[in-house]
């Protein structure tokens, strides 16, 4: 089979997706399956990855879509995903038989481009339109899943319209959460625009960072406890989704949480697999991580993060449908640490995306 590995994206996790699709691009089985590397651009512009494509940190540098690749447009025919440079030559590619978009945050994990993929009836690896739209809105995603009965941490949404008319009205609403607080945008990810606030002025100042980033904000109650995490992953038959074993990561670098330089650059986070906590609650977070992959209707792979409290409870902090992927992220070494390889796993979300 073709598979179009698709990477970077119009958002600020552009570095994090060429990390994760280095590794893909590394560790694709290329006897099994022809591959056709894919950038998107900062300004949206779709090319062919160039020869030379940086895929890693280098000397402190992120890396980039390198846009002097062949420029692609996608075609909307309804029956095949086709690129072709739209010089005065066109080149065809002809169409791939999957989509890997590795990819995260705003027109990457959020159910646009995977409506695009599926108006020209391409299939794609992970999750589909709403399950992606769900879980990159972190106001949604809490609503889906409190619904599904599962545990979520105190918070209060805060909209463009209230921040602009209502401050003093919102600012109260938080208070009421106790300090400190957690402040996100709502639909982002890899901590970017997040922050910590201890009194009214930083949550002053943590609200217009996040606003940065998104018009909706987040203002999430902190939780004391320690960062357990679980990959789920479909099964390629009838049988329900599997979880991971879960694995703790602890920040090494000094940062006040697990923030964009402890995700990503090197020595600044561990990750402790399993986790070393009770046998039950290890089966009980497993559980809900499958619950929560399920409340969403996620499809492919999602990374469930969860709170341990010192009290013994967990706390459901977030779903990713679009887990950080390069071969070092958290969720395939945690299928690493359960016996799949991340090899197998990249085999393994492409033929879940084919059958
Ligand atoms: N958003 C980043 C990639 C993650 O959840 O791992
Ligand atoms: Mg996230």
């Amino acid at each position: 089979p073709r598979v179009a590995v698709v990477f970077g994206g119009r958002n600020s996790e552009h570095a994090v997706s060429l990390m994760g699709a280095g590794s893909v691009l590394e560790a694709i089985d290329r006897s099994k399956y022809e591959v056709i590397p894919i950038g998107i651009a900062q300004d949206g512009r779709w090319v062919l990855a160039a020869s030379d494509q940086r895929f890693a940190i280098e000397g402190g540098e992120l890396p980039a879509v390198d846009t002097s690749g062949a420029a692609l447009a996608l075609p909307t025919d309804g029956s095949s995903l086709v690129a072709y440079d739209p010089g005065s030559i066109p080149v065809e590619l002809g169409s791939v038989d999957v989509v890997f978009p590795v990819m995260h945050g705003p027109f990457a994990e959020d159910g646009t481009i995977q409506g695009l993929l599926e108006m020209a009836g391409v299939r794609y690896v992970g999750s589909g339109v709403l399950a992606s739209a769900v879980g990159m809105d972190k106001a949604y995603m809490k609503t889906v899943l409190a619904a599904a009965g599962l545990p979520t941490g105190a918070y209060v949404v805060v909209r463009d319209r209230d921040w602009r008319l209502n401050r003093e009205c919102v600012l109260k609403e938080a208070e009421q959460l106790g300090y400190p607080v957690f402040v996100k945008p709502a639909r982002a990810g890899s901590s970017q625009g997040i922050s910590k606030a201890h009194d009214r002025a930083s949550l002053e100042e943590a609200v217009e960072f996040a606003r940065r980033h998104d018009p909706k904000v987040l203002i999430e109650a902190a939780i004391a406890g320690r960062e357990i995490e679980c990959a789920v992953l479909q099964s390629l038959g009838d049988e329900p989704a599997a979880a991971s074993l879960p694995g703790e990561v602890r920040v090494e670098g000094g940062q006040e949480f697990f923030d964009f330089e402890a995700k990503y650059y090197p020595d600044q986070m561990s990750l402790t697999v399993p986790a070393d906590i009770p046998q039950e609650t290890g089966e009980e977070l497993r559980a809900m991580a499958v619950r929560a992959f399920e409340a969403l209707e996620c499809e492919g792979l999602a990374r469930v993060d969860f709170f341990y409290t010192p009290d013994g409870r967990l706390i459901l902090n977030e779903i990713n449908t679009m887990p950080g992927f390069t071969s070092l992220s958290v969720a395939p070494q945690l299928w690493a640490a359960s016996g799949l390889s991340y090899p197998a796993l990249v085999d393994r979300l492409i033929q879940l995306a084919l059958s």
